[in-house]
């Protein structure tokens, strides 16, 4: 029996928890739902893209899942999306801010218009803050809770992409830090996740081309060789961050990005010549 429990801890390793994903019409968000969902978990998924967002619901299946109409720039609506997630399911234990934007590629700082930088920070950025502000709302009187954010490579490094991006998912790794130790008092864990390129609409629309050559483009650049990043193996890093395994895990930017940011190309010391020949 005890043998049985454990194996059904380690293979639904979200059972009885509740989530909230932003962005989960689509790409990351959407794979995460639907891993979430197959490890136990009742997930409420938000976009701005309705059609989308009920088609992944009915695909996981409307017992387990709901979506809510929210744009996370709005704070109406992303107060509305936590208190019907709470008021469905009775509690809030996860609360994944993943939804974002990007601009323009290679847009030069002095052909960028306020009005554009702000657009992408509105959502990158704003869009955290009020998902994490309402998850908080609710996790510290439940004294728990895990928050986790899509960064990106981008905030760990200059020059991978535009100055509202870059500077956007910075500020996410900021707000965690920063959360992580205000909300550590509740026992709320808040993480972020910083992914390598990996094909998606967001990446598909800023390089304007089609999976097949993004993701040989980026596998060409990659630190890491013989495999190719996908959604799923993000929806993996936040099933890690937020279940049980990672109870000891907080304030933490988690990239996965197969060492592409710790790589500096100018060295080359270990490049073996047979293998560029
Ligand atoms: N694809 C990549 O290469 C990559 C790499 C690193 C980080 N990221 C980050 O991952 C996250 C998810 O991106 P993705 O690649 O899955 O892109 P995606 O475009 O497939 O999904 C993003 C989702 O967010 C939703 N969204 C956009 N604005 C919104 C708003 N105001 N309110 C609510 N929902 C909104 C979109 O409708 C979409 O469903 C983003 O934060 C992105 O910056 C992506």
């Amino acid at each position: 029996m005890a043998y049985f429990s454990t194996l059904s801890s380690l293979t639904r390793r979200l059972e009885g928890k509740v989530a909230l994903i932003t962005g989960g019409a689509a790409g990351i968000g959407e794979s995460t739902a639907k891993l979430f969902s197959k490890h136990g978990a009742k997930v409420a998924i938000v976009d701005v893209h309705d059609e989308l967002g009920h088609s992944v619901i009915k695909q996981i299946g409307p017992s387990n899942s709901t979506y809510i109409h929210c744009d996370v720039t709005n704070e109406d609506d992303v107060r509305n999306a936590v208190d019907k997630t709470v008021s469905t399911y009775g509690k809030l234990d996860i609360m994944f801010n993943n939804a974002g934007i990007a601009d323009q590629p290679k847009l030069r700082i002095v052909d960028n218009e306020k009005h554009d930088f702000e657009r992408v920070l509105a959502v990158n950025v704003t869009g955290v803050f009020l998902g994490m502000k309402h998850a908080a709302r609710v996790m510290i009187p439940a004294r728990g809770g895990a928050i986790i954010s899509t960064a990106s490579i981008a905030s760990g490094m200059g020059g991978a992409a535009t100055h509202a991006y870059t500077c956007s998912k910075h500020a996410v790794v900021g707000l965690t830090r920063n959360s992580a130790i205000e909300l550590g008092q509740y026992g709320i864990r808040v993480n972020c996740m910083s992914p390598y390129a990996l094909a998606s609409d967001l990446s598909r629309k800023y390089l304007g081309i089609e999976d097949e050559e993004l993701e040989r483009m980026m596998n060409d650049k990659a630190n890491l060789k013989g495999t190719t990043l996908k959604a799923d193996d993000i929806a993996n890093a936040a099933l890690f961050l937020a279940s049980d395994d990672a109870k000891y895990v907080s304030g933490q930017n988690l990239f996965i990005d197969g060492g592409f940011t710790i790589f500096n190309s100018a060295m080359q010391v270990f490049k073996n010549p047979q293998d560029s020949a």
